[in-house]
């Protein structure tokens, strides 16, 4: 990516005219710009930029060409964006965001029509810009969808067993998140979860589950008589940057008197991508007791350098290496690997999505401490749970 650069331009000097192509968007460090649309010969101004302002940019964000033209009105030093520098941080915003931009451009474009009283032109959206603004309306439509859902309590917590691979024995539970609609068919947390992820409904959604799982725990406690029972919840990555997580998480667990290691937080490779501040509260979980596991290892893009340093008590293995390994060479030289990785780490081993006995075997012959899958059982009702516990 080419650098931004500081230009000086004299007075009176046309940076660009409306209806060409822009390659560029300048921020005016010294100066003075005038942006305006000419018709007929005749000037029509819009607006005098100063110090500070950016311009240039529409043409970049909308492919289209410039909406007007641009002018210095006094000796003036420009800093030049490259399409390359905008287009990046625009394409790093949310779907939502960018459709609000392509709104608000379209307007902007509609009403500089009307000054210079243009016969109305047609702006054409792409086609890769209407899907988007598909997926993004539908988005919030389910956002709004979950919230109104979240009120009428239709979420529930299912538990899928995790089981000593030598034993077969249940010695903890996954708390798997399910949505059953009043009618239609139940919503996967895979396409629900993702939209809660990213909007704000994450901080109450997160609070819920946590708050359902540690009452529910209490009662596996209190009528299955286990002991060393551990439930896994998934924390994603939006709830464990949250700056109260510990003390809220803290909070739920001491009013439902249970003892943190009982507790096993579920959370994918992808919390460390945000460095130390994530490893910070892990290490502050890890001081409480919590015990801790990476989800869907293998399948992230964490340093090792990172891993090491991680207070992590289990691995888990994706589903996707389990289900290859029986038939790609590739797929079990990577689980071989992350035991052994985990191994040497002093790290337990968990195998998810085991649906085949011949898996089972294999991975019992590998070292794996504990397992999960359909071989097993699905995630299930919270008294089924206890019912197989008893
Ligand atoms: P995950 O954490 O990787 O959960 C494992 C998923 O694999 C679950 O799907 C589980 O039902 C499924 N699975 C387990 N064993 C097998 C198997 O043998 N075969 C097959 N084909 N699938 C198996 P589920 O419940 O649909 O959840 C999907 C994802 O949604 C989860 O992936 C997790 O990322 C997210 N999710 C679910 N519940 C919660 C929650 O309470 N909180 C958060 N933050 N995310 C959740
Ligand atoms: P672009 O279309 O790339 O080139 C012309 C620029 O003028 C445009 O980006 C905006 O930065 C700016 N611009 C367009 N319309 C207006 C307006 N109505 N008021 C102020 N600035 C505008
Ligand atoms: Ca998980
Ligand atoms: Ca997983």
């Amino acid at each position: 990516m080419s650098k931004a650069s500081l230009v000086s331009y004299p007075a009176n000097y046309t940076l660009f005219s409306q209806g060409e192509k822009g390659d560029r968007a300048y921020i005016i460090d010294k100066g003075r710009v005038i942006i305006f649309l000419s018709k007929d010969g005749e000037e029509f101004p819009l607006s005098i930029l100063g110090e500070g302002e950016i311009f240039g940019e529409m043409a970049i964000i909308d492919s289209q060409v410039r909406s007007a033209s641009a002018k210095t009105l006094e000796e003036s030093s420009l800093i030049i964006v490259t399409k390359d520098q905008l287009l990046e941080r625009v394409q790093a915003s949310d779907t939502v965001v960018r459709l609000l931009l392509r709104v608000l451009l379209k307007r902007l474009r509609a009403q500089n029509d009307l000054i210079v009283i243009q016969p109305k032109k047609k702006i054409f959206n792409t086609e890769k810009a209407k899907k988007e603004d598909i997926l993004a309306v539908e988005k919030i439509k389910l956002e709004a969808k979950i919230s109104q859902a979240f009120e009428n309590k239709e979420f529930v917590m299912f538990y899928q067993p995790i089981v000593n691979i030598k034993t077969e024995k249940i010695i903890g539970a996954e708390a798997l998140i399910r949505w059953f609609p009043p009618t239609g068919e139940p919503i996967s947390p895979a396409v629900f979860m993702d939209v809660v992820e990213y909007s704000s409904l994450i901080i109450p959604f997160g609070k819920w589950i946590v708050e359902e799982c540690f009452r529910d725990l209490k009662q596996i406690q209190s009528e299955a008589n286990i002991k060393d029972f551990s439930v896994s919840i998934n924390i994603s990555g939006k709830q464990f940057h949250q700056f109260d997580i510990i003390n809220s998480v803290e909070d739920l667990r001491k009013k439902f008197d249970l003892v943190s290691n009982c507790i096993k937080l579920e959370m994918t490779e992808r919390i460390m991508m945000d460095g130390n501040a994530a490893l910070d509260t892990l290490i502050r979980f890890a001081d409480l007791g919590y015990k801790l596991s990476i989800d869907d290892f293998g399948t992230g893009f964490s340093s090792l350098q990172y891993l090491f340093r991680m207070p992590l008590d289990n691995i888990k293995i994706d589903r996707s290496f389990i289900r290859d390994m029986l038939k790609d060479d590739k797929a079990l030289a990577i689980v071989k690997s992350l035991i052994y990785l985990a191994q040497s780490l002093n790290m337990l081993v968990v195998a998810e999505g085991i649906e085949k006995d011949e898996e089972k075997h294999l991975l019992k012959a590998l070292g794996v401490d504990f397992g999960q899958g359909y071989l097993f059982s699905k995630a299930i009702p919270l008294k089924d749970l206890i019912s197989k516990l008893k």
